[in-house]
Formats: structure tokens, sequence, C-alpha cells
């Protein structure tokens, strides 16, 4: 993957999350370099809009979930290189379309005026276009060929109807009415747990996961997906548009369906804290070589945007 782009000797981290985001966002950063068109390729317009969107300085949070669950296995980044590129620009797709007007409508994204502010709708539905098209072609070069058909159900499946593109759908949908557990539990699975989950179950597989280990790591990535998604409705509540990149108060006023619209915020606190302990206890199994997959747990939790 990338030309050459070497890896960084990997490893548990000693200093926890933040060193091992820092790093995996400088690698997927290279690999995504070499992958997609420069600004200058036709039409530029798009090729522009897609790379504004993704450099914009986003966490990298599923590209850390693929190397963190191919090391997990016993993989190296190398193998989870075009998992971490894949997710993340599904995920940045994600973004795009999301904050459209028809969907989101917001003008903030990763500390920039959003995409189709700056690149109008139609562009900004064809960057997203375009990046979901892309997120294939990266799939295809996996070193571990013999994975390749289980790496790309995982990621269509988190991404799809029955992932995150059906869960936006049902968050659409969720507005403006009395939200219920069972339903705002639904869509935070669809919307985000989803392709949380395929980033660390494809970084698996990448790096050579047995079915148990595979398993494993899928049922860590459905707990740590639903707590990120319950901390995003949280950080929506308290959080500054300095500290979030993106305008806060916003479920509130569209009338999401979100935790802490159902039981309050002290107990979506908890519920995001339970389902860390439960995903760090799935990893046991695993042993030492699933600390930094552990560590992104914590970090889903306790991260301040
Ligand atoms: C925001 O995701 C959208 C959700 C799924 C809640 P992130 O919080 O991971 O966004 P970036 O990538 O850091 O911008
Ligand atoms: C987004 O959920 C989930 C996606 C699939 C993009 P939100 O709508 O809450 O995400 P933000 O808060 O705009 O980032
Ligand atoms: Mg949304
Ligand atoms: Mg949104
Ligand atoms: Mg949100």
């Amino acid at each position: 993957m990338g030309g050459g782009v070497k890896a960084h000797k990997t490893g548990a981290v000693q200093n926890g999350a933040a060193a091992y985001l820092e790093k995996a966002r400088t690698f997927v950063d290279q690999c995504l370099e070499q992958s997609l068109p420069p600004e200058t390729a036709a039409p530029q317009t798009l090729h522009k809009a897609i790379r504004y969107s993704i450099f914009a300085g986003g966490k990298r949070l599923r590209p850390a979930l693929a190397f963190a669950g191919a090391e997990a296995v016993g993989g190296s980044w190398d193998d989870a290189a075009p998992v971490a590129c894949a997710v993340e620009m599904i995920h940045t797709y994600s973004l795009i379309h999301d904050d459209l007007p028809a969907m989101d409508d917001d003008d903030l994204r990763r500390g920039r005026p959003t995409c189709h502010k700056v690149f109008g709708d139609a562009i900004a539905i064809l960057a997203g276009d375009g990046l979901l098209t892309y997120a294939f072609e990266c799939l295809a070069s996996c070193p571990r060929g013999s994975a390749i058909p289980a790496i790309i159900k995982a990621v269509a499946a988190g991404s799809g109807t029955q992932g995150m593109v059906g869960g936006q759908v049902l968050d659409l949908e969720g507005e403006g009415k009395p939200p219920t557990l069972p339903g705002v539990e639904a869509i935070h699975r669809w919307k985000t747990a989803a392709l949380i989950t395929a980033s660390c179950e494809a970084g698996a597989l990448a790096g050579g996961a047995s079915l148990k280990e595979s398993e494993i790591i899928r049922n860590y990535g459905q707990k740590i997906g639903l707590a990120f998604q319950i901390v995003d409705d949280i950080l929506d509540l308290t959080a500054s548009p300095e500290t979030l990149g993106k305008t806060p108060g916003k479920d509130v006023r569209a009338q999401k369906a979100t935790y802490p619209a159902v039981m309050g915020l002290e107990r979506a606190k908890l519920e995001a804290q339970q389902l860390m302990d439960a995903a760090r206890a799935e990893l046991q199994a695993l042993g030492a070589r699933a600390q930094n997959l552990e560590d992104l747990a914590r970090f889903v939790v306790e991260r301040k945007n």
C-alpha cells in the first residue's frame, strides 16, 4: 500500500491512545496522500473537495482501530493500511453527506466550513460518492489476498443499508419524535457502531485473524462503537465549537434521538463507561497484543472532541 510508505514500528505504546492516534494519523495520511488523485487531476473541483474534507484534521480513530485490530492478531500496520484508508474515506464521505442541507444542515466540520459550503451541494455529494468508490478500490489492494473477500464483506456491511446508510435514515426519521431507548440504540448501532466495528474487524482480518479472533474483535467494536456515538451525543450538549470543530447544540435544535434525551446526561455518561468496560473485557482472550485496542476504548469514552 502507498508505494513504499513504511509503517512505524508497532507494539504496545507506553503513553496510551494519544501517541498511538498520532502515529496512526501520520501513517494513514501518507497512505491517503498516495491513494487519492492530486488536486491538479481532472475534474479538479472534485479532487479539491475530496482533499479539502479528508485532510481537514479528523481524529483518525477508525484507521487507528484498523491498525490496532491487525496488531491484536499478530499482523502489521502495512497489512491493515488499505483498510485504514478505506474506512477513513467512507467515514469522511458519511460526514460530507451528513452535513448537507437535506440532512443535518451543518456549516462547520473538522474546524472548517463544510464541504458543501465551499464547493456547493452537487460537488459535495459527488465528493462523497468518489470517496466511497475509492474505498473499495483500496480494499482490493490488501496484502493478504486470501482475506480480501471477507474484508470487503465486513466493510460493505458496516457502510450499507443495514449499517451506516440505514442508520442515517433511522436518525432522520427519528427527528421530532419522542425518543425511546430501543429506538436510539438501533440508530446508534447502525449509523456509527457498524462502521467502527467494521474498522476493527476488517483490520483484524487484514492482519490474519482466525474466526474466533475476528469474533472477539467484532464484539469489542460493537461496544466501543455504541459508546462512541453516546459520547458524540454528550459532547454535542457539553462542548464548545472550538474544541469540537463542529457546531454543538444541534441535536436539541433538530430534536434528534440521543442518549441524553432518553436518559439524561449523567446516565448517558455511565452507559458509555459501562460499554467501555465491557469492550475491554472482550479483549482478555487476546492478551498483550490487544493493548492498543484497550487504550483506544478508553480514548473513545474520555475524549474531549
Ligand atoms: C463524527 O465522527 C461522526 C460520528 C460518527 C459521530 P468523528 O468524531 O470520528 O469525526 P472526526 O473524524 O474526528 O472528524
Ligand atoms: C453522524 O452522527 C453519524 C454519521 C454516520 C456521519 P451525527 O450527525 O451526530 O454526527 P455529527 O455530530 O454531525 O458529527
Ligand atoms: Mg447526523
Ligand atoms: Mg450531524
Ligand atoms: Mg453528533
